[in-house]
């Protein structure tokens, strides 16, 4: 098959683990006969640099003409203090915006190799499988108004808006259905109705949907609690879906169950045209440019563009057992290593997972 692909490298360790998913897809491309034909745009601070905007209207153009787009991360300190249109996280925003890529698909999975090096018990995170369906396009992050202003008695006032279209509930929820029909058949709502109006819409929505689907279970959970359960007992979890902010911030907390942000892909679906794969992580200016970040979120994230874009199953497994075999044989990144056994640095353990790909081949 032949498929186009944008890349969007982005900012910080964006660079470096965006080149393994890369090279990750070249060799599947040689392995299974596909020719992946990679297209590169700009995005965030380095797109403000050399382009004074974080989103070129051509990286837009380059990713609506693709097949599907990898993304790296944006951001770092040298734009933190930018005005908001000016911050690289803005281009990502737009992106998400720009190709309507309402539904982020974040599955958490633990790894047997990796129960040592998550902070919670083995017998918590032994056989830890759901998946976090986040809204990616409305809530917090999009409402209007939005910014500061100065009240009547002359004082700095400043608002933000969660607002959400009905539609914009029910395509996110009806998606969470779609794949809890699929896997163990529950989903978990997760919202904040106790308090937010938006949150009493949402659980409205969800019930309806329920409807549809009478063989998935539904639950609705308050997401501070929620919050706490992810570390109390994660294996009662199969799909949770929530809202964008939520999603963010419980996102992260479920990293800690397989060990790493490092570990964690998504999918970024879109409503009507190519999808985009990011892994959850940011551009972790604290270790980037030191060839020490670990690529598997990102190289997930290939293989789950290879899975849900182009529909190649076979190569999506191919690419999750190679990096299953590269850990559970010792070769990690500094944060997933074992204490007292020396990390490897990103550039070898893309190796690595390359090695492993082509010696599954020759077997398979
Ligand atoms: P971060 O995800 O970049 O880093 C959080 C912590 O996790 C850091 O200690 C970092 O070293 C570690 N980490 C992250 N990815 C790792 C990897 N692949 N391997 C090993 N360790 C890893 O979050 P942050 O520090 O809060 O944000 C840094 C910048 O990234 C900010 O500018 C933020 O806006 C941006 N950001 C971008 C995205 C994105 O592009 N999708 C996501 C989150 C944050
Ligand atoms: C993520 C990031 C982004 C988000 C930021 C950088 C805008 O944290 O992809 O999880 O909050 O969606
Ligand atoms: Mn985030």
């Amino acid at each position: 098959m032949k498929k186009n692909i944008a890349v969007l490298r982005g900012d910080g360790v964006g660079k470096e683990v965006s080149k393994g998913a890369i090279e990750v897809l070249k060799t599947i491309g040689q392995q299974f006969g596909h020719e992946f034909h990679f297209q590169y745009g700009l995005i965030g601070g380095e797109a403000i640099d050399t382009e004074g905007t974080p989103l070129p209207q051509e990286t837009v153009d380059v990713c609506k003409q693709s097949d599907a787009v990898l993304l790296g991360a944006v951001g770092g300190p040298k734009w933190d203090q930018n005005p908001a249109y000016l911050r690289p996280e803005k281009g990502l925003l737009q992106i998400r915006k720009a190709l309507n890529l309402f539904a982020n698909i974040r599955p958490v999975t633990t790894y047997n190799a990796l129960t040592d090096i998550s902070p919670l018990k083995q017998d918590i995170i032994e056989g830890v499988d759901f998946v976090i369906v986040r809204e990616l396009t409305g809530g917090l992050y999009f409402g209007k108004p939005s910014g500061r202003s100065v009240d009547e008695n002359g004082e700095e006032t400043v608002v933000d808006t969660l607002q959400y279209k009905r539609s914009e509930m029910e395509r996110i929820i009806y998606k969470a259905f779609e794949m809890a029909q699929t896997r163990r058949k529950k989903v978990t709502s997760v919202d904040k109705a106790n308090v937010l109006e938006s949150s009493r819409m949402w659980r409205e929505v969800a019930e309806g949907i329920s409807k549809e689907f009478p063989e998935v279970e539904l639950e609705h959970m308050l997401v501070d609690n929620a919050a706490m359960q992810l570390i109390r007992y994660p294996k009662q979890f199969d799909v949770v879906v929530t809202e964008n902010m939520f999603g963010d911030i419980l996102s992260d907390e479920a990293s800690m169950l397989t060990g790493s942000m490092g570990m964690l892909p998504s999918a970024s679906l879109s409503s009507d045209g190519p999808s985009l794969y990011e892994p959850i992580h940011g551009s972790a200016p604290d270790i980037a440019g030191k060839n020490i970040a670990n690529p598997i979120a990102t190289i997930l994230s290939a293989a789950m563009m290879l899975r849900l874009s182009f529909g190649m199953e076979k190569e999506a497994k191919a690419i999750e057992r190679a990096v299953d075999q590269v850990i559970s044989a010792g070769h990690r990144t500094a944060d997933i290593q074992r204490a007292g056994k020396s990390p490897v640095q990103t550039t070898e353990i893309i190796d690595q997972i390359k090695a492993a790909l082509i010696e599954d081949g020759a077997i398979s």
